[in-house]
């Protein structure tokens, strides 16, 4: 289960990205928000982060205007590696190295089509397993 989350510089986005999971066939569960007015990022960084402390969601997905924002906000709770990808290459390697568990994009810095490559990218990319990776991803839990 994928949550998703967004402010309203991310919302339209978020709307490409759940056609893209329906078409896929993949299950979500929005956290938020649900329209364009403007809202604050904080609280959808926070539910999406908790449902996957919680067990609830496997991964999570957040967009604000650059990602920034929601992604600081994401990385306060306790077990969110929350990474600000504009391309492949570090959706990638923020899996495979870090074992991000969530991904955050700028729907007002990436187009859809690009957009949605770097989820495709994120969703389908396993984490390493390597020591090296795992010591230093403990390093920051502690
Ligand atoms: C909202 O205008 C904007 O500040 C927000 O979406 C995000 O870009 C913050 O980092």
């Amino acid at each position: 289960m994928i949550a998703l989350g967004s402010d309203h510089g991310g919302f339209a986005l978020k709307q490409e990205i759940i056609k893209y999971l329906e078409d896929n066939k993949l299950e979500y569960k929005d956290y938020g928000c649900y329209d364009e007015n403007s809202c604050d990022y904080p609280q959808y960084a926070k539910a999406v982060a908790n449902a996957i402390v919680s067990g609830e969601c496997d991964k999570g997905i957040l967009v604000c205007g650059t990602g920034i924002g929601i992604s600081i906000a994401a990385n306060k709770v306790k077990g969110i590696r929350a990474a600000v990808c504009t391309d492949c290459f570090t959706a990638e390697a923020t899996r495979q190295h870090n074992n991000a568990n969530v991904l955050a994009l700028g729907g007002r810095v990436v187009g859809a089509g690009l957009a949605l490559k770097i989820v495709d990218t994120f969703l389908n990319t396993e984490f390493s397993n390597d020591e090296r990776h795992i010591r230093r991803i403990s390093q920051i839990e502690d």
